[in-house]
């Protein structure tokens, strides 16, 4: 693994202090047979710095977009507190300054692509020709400039996720909250974005939550891994990278690379088992 310089470590030391808190964080689910509820999320108690990117991995369904959610603002905590700049996040409204990508395809098929990325944008009240220079510089870095006057349905499930990315950043949000935003790109794609990413998290001193379930994304951006044990989701293990802030896709050939995914696959592979029990239905109780 890289060592980070000694102005890295001051810089990182400088900006240690905690962005986002969250406390005995915990979420549930009216469960769906009727009868009483579905712990789906912790409880969590955990710090994210200021300025650090933190990916959450875990099995499938064991409350990672649940988790996003509840950072975003967008759903209520059922027990415990989430703090984001020293200030509740109660749900109802997504604070200033978070700025989140989902899962599920959000573009509006209505506007072009130009029109989606400025969309919140324009909702802001920014001037006009600094909605132009951003956003013609977002499409330009997510390679999709081509198309910018196309409709979302004229795109592939990819480039309209790109799109989905750049509306968010480019209203340079504080907090970016990233759910499995490169699931639909082919592999080498995905390197890319990852580095076009790694490039903006550095310009904009920004804090990155990124979900993925791709070990290798995670071993390759993060600066930490949490990973989730199977639903309810807890963090289980929270691995240090030791990653210096320039890296990029080129990591994927440090022999310390190797050793992190796999050390990540080993943290997850029983609670992936776990998970892919419940859904089978053949867990003992
Ligand atoms: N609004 C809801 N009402 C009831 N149950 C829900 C709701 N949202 C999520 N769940 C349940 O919570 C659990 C966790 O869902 P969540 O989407 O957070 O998982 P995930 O880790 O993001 O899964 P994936 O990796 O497949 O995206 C699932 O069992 C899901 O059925
Ligand atoms: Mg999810």
């Amino acid at each position: 693994m890289r060592l980070a310089t000694a102005s890295q470590m001051v810089a990182e030391t400088a900006t240690a202090e905690a962005h986002v808190e969250c406390a005995a964080l915990t979420r549930s689910f009216p469960a769906v047979n009727g009868t009483g509820e579905l712990p789906v999320l912790g409880p969590i108690s955990l710090s994210i710095r200021r300025g650090e990117f933190f990916s959450v991995i875990g099995p499938s369904g064991c409350g990672k977009s649940t988790f996003m959610d509840v950072l975003a603002g967008l759903t209520t905590p059922t027990g415990g507190t989430v703090r984001f700049e020293d200030k509740p996040v109660v749900g109802g409204t997504v604070p200033d300054g978070i700025g989140a990508v989902f899962q599920q395809d959000a573009s509006l098929p209505w506007l072009s692509v130009w029109e989606n990325i400025a969309f919140g944008l324009r909702r802001r009240g920014t001037d006009p020709v600094e909605i132009k220079r951003l956003v013609d510089y977002a499409l330009g870095f997510m390679g999709l400039t081509p198309f910018a006057h196309a409709y979302p349905n004229q795109l592939s499930g990819g480039m309209r996720q790109r799109t989905c990315i750049a509306r968010t950043l480019v209203m340079k949000p504080r907090l970016i909250l990233l759910d499995e935003p490169f699931a639909a790109l082919d592999a080498q794609t995905r390197l890319l974005m990852g580095d076009e990413l790694l490039r903006l998290w550095r310009e904009t001193n920004a804090t990155v939550v990124l979900i993925t379930h791709a070990l290798d994304e995670a071993a390759m951006l993060s600066d930490r891994v949490g990973a989730m044990s199977a639903r309810p989701g807890r963090f289980i293990e929270l691995i240090e990278t030791g990653w210096s802030r320039d890296r990029d896709s080129t990591i994927v050939s440090d022999p310390g690379y190797g050793a992190l995914s796999s050390r990540l696959w080993s943290v997850l592979r029983k609670e992936s088992m776990k998970a892919l029990d419940h859904s089978l239905g053949t867990e003992k109780e």
